[in-house]
């Protein structure tokens, strides 16, 4: 398959990079900075501007598939959360909705039309919530700052199914990877014997190992009844609480020590509602469709990641 990736540069990316290349699949990256992009060998690295189809239109022509995972960072580049100025606000969504217009505006150019868009989105769809309510793919956005973002990046990618383009919406959960994302970075704090909850720790984390991440993202490629929205998040989402325990159990260190939820608000601001909120998300229609996931239960996704 010849398979364009927008965003291909950064953690899921790289990742679903990795499990289709060997398959002997012909990859083309779009990235703002092409020439500064290390990626394998094999791979086409092409530029854009990530607001038009202007120079690399013809690259979505008679494509099996387009995954656009373009935007800016949520939690920021750094190691440490970036707090979510106004400036900042306006980047995340806009970048979001900018990449989408110029993907559709390929596609409407094609001639011979790619099969599939997947299309990025997060299961922040559902909005931040401290409720225990299991959320299927039918359940209703929420109304704060990442739900309407997600609702607006996925309303961004609708024309293409005018177009006899079949869409699947990715609404990805926590990625858990060793080499980048959420989870390095919750590590600290337990290899210093701090570890814990997050403030009270009853919020969900519908976490998701990378491995399967991409796997899913695959076959939302490749399965043609794959149309419309999809949880991409472990069948066992796990509170908080319950993770931090996991982690310590794994880590074979202490997870009794709760960080106050005041000093996150403190540090992060509005950011904080990403650790301190979640979503009890459910992979209905994955699993609906047959899909298979390799990491079911927490333990064994870490044990995987850490090498314990
Ligand atoms: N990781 C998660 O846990 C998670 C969860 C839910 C949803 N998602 C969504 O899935 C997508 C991929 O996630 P990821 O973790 O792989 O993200 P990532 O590592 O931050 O990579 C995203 C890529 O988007 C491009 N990008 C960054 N800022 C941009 C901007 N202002 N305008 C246009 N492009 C920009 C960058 O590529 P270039 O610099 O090469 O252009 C970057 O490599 C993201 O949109 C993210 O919101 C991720």
């Amino acid at each position: 398959m010849r398979i364009l990736i927008t965003g291909g540069t950064g953690l899921i990316g790289r990742a679903l990079i990795d499990l289709l290349l060997p398959e002997g699949h012909e990859i083309i990256v779009l990235s703002r900075n092409p020439a500064r992009v290390t990626l394998p060998a094999g791979v086409q690295v092409a530029g854009w501007d990530a607001r038009s189809a202007q120079g690399w239109a013809h690259l979505a022509e008679g494509a099996d598939a387009i995954v656009n995972l373009a935007g800016e960072s949520i939690a920021g580049a750094g190691a440490i959360p970036a707090r979510w100025t106004a400036a900042r606000k306006r980047r995340i969504l806009e970048s979001r909705l900018n990449a989408t217009r110029a993907v559709v505006e390929a596609i409407d150019q094609a001639r011979a039309k790619p099969k599939v868009l997947v299309q990025g989105s997060a299961v922040g769809y559902y909005g931040g919530r401290v409720d225990d309510v299991a959320l299927d793919e039918d359940a209703a956005p929420g109304d704060d700052f990442l739900a309407e973002v997600a609702v607006q990046w996925e309303a961004a990618s609708a024309p293409v199914e005018a177009m006899g383009v079949r869409r699947a919406l990715a609404r990805t959960g926590l990625v858990l990877s060793a080499t980048g994302g959420s989870l390095p970075p919750t590590l600290l704090p337990f290899k210093l014997f701090l570890g814990g909850p997050l403030g009270h720790g009853l919020q969900w984390w519908p976490w998701i190992h990378i491995r399967d991440e991409v796997r899913a993202l695959v076959f939302l490629i490749t399965e043609p009844r794959a149309a419309g929205p999809f949880n991409l998040t472990a069948p066992n989402p796990v509170t908080n609480r319950a993770f931090a325990r996991v982690l310590g159990k794994v880590m074979r260190r202490p997870s009794l020590l709760p960080a106050p939820a005041f000093l996150l608000r403190l540090a992060l601001g509005e950011m904080a509602d990403l650790l301190l909120k979640g979503q009890r998300a459910l992979p209905k229609r994955l699993l609906e469709l047959g899909f298979e996931f390799e990491y079911p239960h927490l333990e064994g996704a870490l044990r995987d990641l850490l090498g314990r």
